[in-house]
């Protein structure tokens, strides 16, 4: 049996994550800590709550004396960060939470590994570290050692961090592994990401606002595929590595938008062009081959069926979103669980 601690997991991909790895592996244990900030959702971890191999715990992975507790309590085996800030536009409003969560945040927990052992700290980064590729290049793809080079506050935190992760692992041997992937989108995605936000949208018959001219290019992967590629690297990945992850499935934001448009049976006209994004980024596209070829990782989603599975979820889930929406999803810890001490006294 092996103990993680898998933070950030009330989030998107670490909730997806959690849901596929705690029925999985029904021999490990998944310690959840999340501080719930506007991006985490107990509603995500329902499904999972009362599972004998899981637990949730409240806290920010900033506040040292806290994770220092839980790390001499629990004695994890493997650590994954999802935590973070990750939404660009808000990193361009306000910086500093950013540099906190996502450098800081990340320091406290590698302290923590340092100072309670562990077999491997894995970091959950992004694509958005190596900045951005020209349009009229379709054959330039970012490589491991494509030269670090931010746009916004928050890719230029997540890169910071990525730094210091490999200088723990050079000076203090901590063992480390980093994945860096592209834009994910399924199900639980908050919506005001690009994907989430123009299907609600779209549903509401309300204008969806585009970016510029929408023809900048993301490289989308169905957040399933990230998370085995993630369990691949943690279990079966070389010490000090970084890997890329990405399925080359490359589109304009255009393209993205055209496309829930005519599954929804919805008016290209709903289409409104806004003020573009500063510092916005052209083009990402991964070159995924060291992850394919080292650890025989290959995505099962293209965009078509991850796309159509996405609307699908969507629509079935139209709850989730509203309690999103209404901001309801933030009483649902009282409502619903107890944590399993109380619970057990
Ligand atoms: P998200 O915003 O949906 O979730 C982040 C989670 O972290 C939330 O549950 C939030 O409550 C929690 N959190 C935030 N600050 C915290 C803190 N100080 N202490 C404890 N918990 C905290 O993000 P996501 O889209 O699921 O991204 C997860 C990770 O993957 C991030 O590190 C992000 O940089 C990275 N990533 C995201 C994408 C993407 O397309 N979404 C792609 C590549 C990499
Ligand atoms: O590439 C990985 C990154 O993908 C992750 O590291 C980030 O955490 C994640 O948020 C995502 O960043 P993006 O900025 O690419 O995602 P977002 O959904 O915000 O935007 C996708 C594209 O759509 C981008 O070119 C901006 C554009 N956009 C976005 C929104 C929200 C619009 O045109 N209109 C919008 O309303």
């Amino acid at each position: 049996m092996a103990k993680f601690l898998v933070s950030g997991g009330a989030g998107f991909i670490g909730g997806n994550y959690l849901h596929i790895m705690v029925d999985k592996y029904p021999n490990d244990f998944f310690v959840c800590i999340d501080a719930l900030t506007y991006a985490g959702n107990m509603e995500t971890l329902g499904p999972i709550l009362n599972k004998p191999n899981f637990k949730f715990i409240h806290e920010n992975i900033c506040n040292r004396e806290a994770i220092y507790k839980i790390f001499k309590e629990e004695n994890f085996d493997y650590v994954i960060n999802f935590a973070a800030e990750s939404h660009v536009d808000r990193s361009i409003e306000n910086p500093e939470i950013f540099l906190k969560t996502n450098i800081l945040g990340t320091q406290v927990l590698m302290d923590a590994c340092r100072k309670y052992g562990i077999k491997r700290y894995h970091q959950v980064s992004t694509d958005e570290v190596y900045g951005d590729l020209p349009l009229d290049r379709p054959d330039l793809f970012f490589h491991e050692d494509t030269p670090l080079h931010t746009s916004s506050p928050y890719s230029a935190s997540k890169a910071s961090a990525d730094l210091l992760v490999l200088a723990y692992h050079r000076t203090y041997n901590l063992p480390v592994t980093i994945s860096r992937c592209s834009n994910n989108y399924g199900p639980y995605h908050f919506p005001e990401k690009l994907i989430p936000l123009m299907i609600q949208k779209a549903l509401k018959n309300e204008p969806l606002p585009v970016y510029g001219n929408g023809s900048n290019v993301r490289d989308w992967l169905y957040v399933e595929d990230h998370c085995t590629a993630i369990d691949l690297i943690v279990r079966n990945g070389r010490n000090g590595e970084i890997y890329n992850i990405g399925g080359h499935n490359e589109k304009t934001n255009l393209e993205v938008v055209k496309t829930i448009l005519k599954t929804l049976g919805k008016p290209e006209s709903l289409i409104s062009y806004v003020k573009d994004r500063p510092g916005h980024d052209l083009r990402y596209a991964m070159d995924p081959t060291k992850i394919e070829s080292e650890l025989g990782w290959k995505p099962k989603h293209n965009f078509d069926t991850g796309i159509q599975a996405t609307i699908k979820w969507n629509l079935e889930h139209q709850d989730w979103i509203q309690n999103v929406e209404s901001g309801e999803y933030m009483n649902w810890l009282e409502r619903n669980y107890k944590p399993k001490e109380k619970k057990d006294a």
